[in-house]
């Protein structure tokens, strides 16, 4: 459409060749103004793909241009005494491992998914171990599996969403993804503590990771300032998927928002980042309020994801002061998509 989502001149490597669904005009403005404009943003010869952000300084945002036509993804590099945390892996294109070591001085580094999302667990297979919440384990095996990045190119073998050499996608390796409970800390030496917070809705066991330290909470796909999108994770056969839903994410950030005094800011896994943290209490307020009436949406549209392009009718509910919740619904209970 004309005027809308105009391209951003980023120093990343990889260009834009097609977007999934439209994205909204106040984050990609706040996109627009910090990958043109940041002094902060560099791009290392090792991974000419993701553009560096430093936000404190111990805390680096890595942002991957999403190969699929969806959202932008923020992986995470958190530096302690001892070690470094990543949060995500992307999609895994180019030399994220040595991406890390070069920013952190080689660092035994810690691997965490929040959750299945392709743009956030494909890159798992660069890595020997990585740490997700026990509920993710099946939708995370699901999704980075052998030939799971075929779906990024045409009959022809060419890049359909985003530019980028393909033999820079990883080759499937086996690794090890280990399960951890809600509440698990990670040490990164001496007192800086990271703890996984389940926070499910988006993905069964979806999680974010707390840092007692810095006091920020490293959100993933709960807190977007675009579209939180609501039970769309679900895979086949999902053991947890009853946790894929707006209720399970409302009972978990209920709890959550009882430990607001631990934290001050949000960094989510899309667009907008250094969010405060009282934007949790607008999103609980939304979410109860669907749960009390899902019928009382904002709008309804059709949408699609970026990896099917299948159509599907998603209902919205505003966040007040941000973005908004979508969800499924139909005969006035909820689904979860298939
Ligand atoms: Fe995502």
């Amino acid at each position: 459409m004309d005027g809308y989502m105009w391209p951003i001149k980023g120093q990343s490597k990889a260009k834009r060749l097609r977007w999934g669904a439209q994205q909204n005009y106040i984050s990609w403005a706040y996109m627009k103004e910090l990958r043109e404009k940041d002094k902060t943003c560099r791009v290392y010869d090792i991974n000419p793909y993701i553009e560096v952000y430093q936000f404190r300084e111990n805390v680096y945002g890595l942002l991957n241009q999403n190969c699929d036509g969806a959202g932008d993804v923020w992986q995470y590099l958190i530096i302690g005494p001892e070690k470094a945390m990543l949060v995500d892996t992307a999609f895994g294109i180019g030399d994220i491992r040595g991406l890390c070591d070069e920013i952190t001085g080689g660092m035994s580094l810690v691997v965490v998914n929040t959750h299945s999302g392709p743009d956030h667990c494909m890159g798992n297979v660069l890595f020997d171990t990585v740490y997700c919440h026990e509920y993710c384990v099946h939708n995370i095996i699901h999704k980075c599996r052998p030939g799971a990045w075929d779906y990024l190119f045409d009959e022809n073998g060419n890049n359909i969403w985003l530019q980028f050499d393909k033999k820079d996608v990883p080759e499937y390796r086996d690794y090890v993804l280990i399960p951890v409970k809600n509440h698990h800390i990670f040490n990164l030496g001496g007192d800086y503590d990271i703890e996984l917070v389940w926070l499910p809705g988006h993905d069964s066991g979806h999680a974010g990771f707390l840092d007692h330290k810095g006091r920020i909470l490293f959100a993933g796909d709960v807190v977007c300032s675009d579209v939180i999108g609501c039970g769309s994770g679900g895979k086949p056969g999902d053991p947890y998927r009853k946790y894929c839903t707006v209720e399970a994410y409302r009972n978990e950030l209920s709890k959550l928002c009882l430990r607001l005094d631990e934290f001050d800011y949000l960094m989510p896994g899309h667009f907008m980042v250094n969010l405060e943290k009282g934007v949790l209490v607008n999103i609980l307020e939304a979410l109860n309020e669907i749960v009390a009436d899902p019928n009382n949406f904002d709008y309804c549209m059709e949408s699609y994801g970026g990896a099917s392009f299948v159509k599907h009718l998603s209902w919205y509910k505003h966040v007040k002061g941000f973005g908004t919740i979508s969800y499924n619904l139909r005969k006035g209970v909820y689904i979860l998509e298939d």
